[in-house]
C-alpha cells in the first residue's frame, strides 16, 4: 500500500490518501470523527480492484481549515481525488458521514458512479433534536477539548462485543483523539446543516447499490438501512452480525466479504 499526499479543489487542500491495487477503481469514504484507516481490512484484501483511500478534509493527515466544511466541500475533494488518479468512473463506500457525503456526490456527479455502497448510514437530514445535539457537541469540544466527547461517542460508535476489545476500542479512540478542533466543529456543523437525501434514493436505482448495515447499530439501525434500502429499486441489504456503527473494523472479515461480492456482480 502506497500513502501519498496530493492536493485537490479550489481552496489547494492537502489529503492523504492511501491507494494500492489495479483494476476499476473503489474510493472508500470514512465516517466521524475517524480516519482512512478504518478500511485497512477492506483496503488490504479487495484485490482486483485500485482502493483508493482518503483522509476527509479535517481528520486523519489531511490538511485542516479553519472554515469551508461543508457536503458540498467534501464531495467536490472527492471528486478531485478521483480526477488527481485519474479515475472517471468509481464504485463509492461511504461509511455513516461518508454516506452523506456519497449522497452529495450521486446529487452532482451521478455520472462517474460504476456502483455505490451506503454503510451505516442514513439519507435523512438532522432532526431539530439531532441539530440542538450537534450543537451542545461544538459547545464541549470547543471548551473542553475533543478528548471530552470520547467517552459518550464510543460507547454509540462500537457493538457490546466490541466495546470488549481493547484493540478495537483503543483504535477508535486514536482516531477521535488524534482528530483536531477546528476539523471536528467543521465536520459537525456540516452534518448539521447537510440536506434531506430522501428525495434522492429512487434516483439511485441508476447503478447498483449495496447498503450494509452493522446488527448491534444504535446510530443508524438496521430498521432505518431497511427503510433505505427499500426507497432504492434493486439495492440489495446485508447484516453484518455482531458488529455495531463501525462494521468494517467491528467485522472486517464479514464486511469485506459482503463488500467483495458486490463488486464482482458490478
Ligand atoms: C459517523 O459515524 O460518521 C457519525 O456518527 C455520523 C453522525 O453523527 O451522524
Amino acid at each position: 500500500m502506497k500513502t501519498t499526499e496530493i492536493t485537490v479543489g479550489p481552496d489547494r487542500i492537502r489529503l492523504a490518501c492511501d491507494v494500492t491495487g489495479e483494476g476499476p477503481a473503489l474510493l472508500l469514504v470514512h465516517g466521524f470523527p475517524l480516519d482512512r484507516s478504518l478500511w485497512r481490512h477492506q483496503v488490504d484484501a479487495l484485490a482486483g480492484w485500485r482502493r483508493i483511500a482518503p483522509d476527509l478534509r479535517g481528520m486523519g493527515a489531511s490538511d485542516v481549515p479553519g472554515g469551508g466544511y461543508s457536503m458540498a466541500a467534501y464531495a467536490t475533494d472527492l471528486a478531485g481525488v478521483l480526477d488527481h488518479f485519474g479515475v472517471d468512473r468509481a464504485v463509492l463506500c461511504g461509511l455513516s458521514m461518508g454516506g452523506y457525503i456519497a449522497f452529495e456526490f450521486a446529487r452532482r456527479w451521478p455520472d462517474r458512479l460504476a456502483g455505490l455502497i451506503l454503510m451505516d448510514t442514513r439519507a435523512e437530514a438532522d432532526s431539530p433534536d439531532g441539530r440542538r445535539g450537534r450543537d451542545a457537541m461544538i459547545a464541549k469540544v470547543r471548551a473542553q477539548g475533543v478528548a471530552s466527547v470520547a467517552d459518550d461517542l464510543i460507547p454509540k460508535l462500537l457493538g457490546p462485543e466490541a466495546l470488549g476489545r481493547p484493540e478495537i476500542v483503543g483504535r477508535v479512540r486514536g482516531m477521535l483523539e488524534g482528530t483536531l478542533l477546528d476539523g471536528m466543529v467543521g465536520a459537525l456543523e456540516a452534518m448539521r446543516d447537510r440536506p434531506d437525501s430522501s428525495a434522492l434514493l429512487p434516483a439511485l436505482a441508476a447503478v447498483p447499490v449495496q447498503v450494509i448495515v452493522g446488527e448491534e447499530d444504535r446510530l443508524t439501525p438496521p430498521a432505518d438501512a431497511e427503510r433505505m434500502a427499500a426507497a432504492i429499486p434493486g439495492a440489495t441489504l446485508a447484516r453484518i452480525p455482531g458488529a455495531g456503527h463501525l462494521a468494517p473494523l467491528e467485522r472486517p472479515a464479514a464486511t469485506t466479504e459482503v463488500v467483495g461480492r458486490f463488486l464482482a456482480r458490478v
